[in-house]
């Protein structure tokens, strides 16, 4: 099959576990790019990408790139594509903008003229033009601009590859799916010691660790763009999708979710349940401040909330009993904490032996990893470390 050029776009901080990701899948002449990765792949490897990629956001086929000064030039050039190479005038789509340029500095005015010049094709050519569909169209079209060069490209995902479908119900502040599958795989989990989420909220981290642990497709439960295409091969999607499925395995690894709030538990085995790893996770409603992880191994992924409703020193209070509490009970374990809050992690009483920055959405956080000693080690090398 014919090679392309594909680019899958990630979340700050993500880039290399995606292409480490896309390297494992089989991709070829991997690059790294800012909160992208580009790659060259065939029309199964685009599949394939959408169905298995855990960290990316989007995977899109770029058709065009070009310099464009002004928002005249951005018009004419992209009304020079031949669009009805990629649908007709009867079909809805969407246009997704985004633009880190001094010259054009708001994406929606991008997607806005872009939109035009589609539409005016279509209508100088056929008297007719497509519509606008936003939130469901049958081509979705991203124009990316880095300073004056626009990259158009079509989006084969559709709706962003976090929305894995299984977490329709939300407890307060869920961190994103593509954010929770990074961070484990950043964590360098060996898939084989016990995983904690002791604040599981709505179950994020341990369904995505029961998804990765079991070799289970991030996106086995939806729908994808490119099944609208025109060029849609559902031979070579059957076989990717087998492919995958054979691949999943029964993995023994212990998977603990656990919250102090009962609707919290409620909620995350709900989600569990819909993403099919209900029996592989063990939940438990317990305070964090009361619990322990006693087999001295594993790894304790949290996402603890960042402070904003309490008052500074409750905030201070909370992150240095957590970090006395893992120090104390989860001997053994290595641990790591995202938070936006750096003040209140400067409290967390334990050394930090990897700081990773990221984003929670708009937030800046850092990831910290904690190894938490056993027994003498423990004396020796745990000292009160602030966070910066
Ligand atoms: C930011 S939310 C976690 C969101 C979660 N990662 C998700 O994706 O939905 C913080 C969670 O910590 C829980 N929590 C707060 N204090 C706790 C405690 N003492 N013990 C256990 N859980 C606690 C809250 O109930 C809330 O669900």
């Amino acid at each position: 099959m014919e090679k392309f050029e594909i680019i899958a776009t990630t979340i700050f901080g993500l880039e290399e576990v995606l292409a480490a990701e896309l390297k494992e899948i089989g991709a070829t002449n991997i690059e790294i790019l800012s909160r992208a990765v580009k790659f060259k792949g065939d029309k199964a490897m685009l599949y394939k990408c959408n169905l298995l990629l855990r960290t990316a956001v989007k995977v899109l086929m770029p058709i065009k790139t070009f310099f464009a000064a002004n928002e005249q030039q951005l018009y004419d050039n992209i009304k020079k594509i031949d669009w009805n190479d990629y649908f007709s005038y009867n079909r809805t789509f969407a246009i997704d903008g985004s633009t880190y340029s001094e010259v054009f500095t708001h994406s929606k005015f991008v997607a806005l003229k872009s939109k035009d010049a589609i539409a005016d094709q279509f209508r100088e050519k056929y008297s007719i033009r497509p519509s606008v569909d936003p939130v469901n169209p049958h081509i979705r079209i991203n124009v990316h601009i880095n300073d004056r060069t626009v990259v158009v490209s079509i989006d084969s995902s559709g709706a962003p590859l976090s929305k894995r479908n299984y977490r329709l119900a939300l407890t307060d502040a869920p961190i994103n799916e593509t954010l929770a599958a990074g961070i484990i795989l950043l964590s360098g989990w060996d898939r084989k010691c016990d995983f904690i989420d002791p604040m599981c909220g709505s179950g994020t981290f341990p369904i995505e660790a029961a998804l990765i642990a079991n070799n289970i497709p991030s996106g086995r439960n939806r729908k994808f763009g490119f099944e609208t295409w025109g060029n849609y091969d559902e031979d070579i999607w059957n076989e990717v999708k087998a492919e995958a499925d054979s691949r999943i395995i029964n993995s023994e690894v212990k998977i603990f979710a656990q919250d102090i709030d009962n609707q919290a538990i409620d909620i995350a085995f709900a989600n569990a349940k819909r993403a099919g790893v209900q029996d592989l996770i063990t939940f438990d409603k317990i305070d964090f401040f009361h619990s322990s992880h006693d087999t001295g191994s594993g790894i304790v992924v949290m996402n603890p909330p960042y402070g904003e409703r309490l008052q500074v020193d409750e905030i201070t209070n909370f992150y240095q009993d957590m970090g006395s509490r893992l120090k104390h009970f989860y001997q053994g374990c290595d641990a790591w904490i995202i938070s936006s809050n750096y003040q209140a992690l400067k409290n967390f009483g334990l050394r930090t032996s990897r700081k990773i920055k990221l984003f929670n959405g708009p937030l800046e956080c850092r990831l910290q990893k904690y190894e938490l000693y056993q027994g003498s080690k423990k004396a020796s090398k745990i000292e009160t470390n602030s966070a910066e």
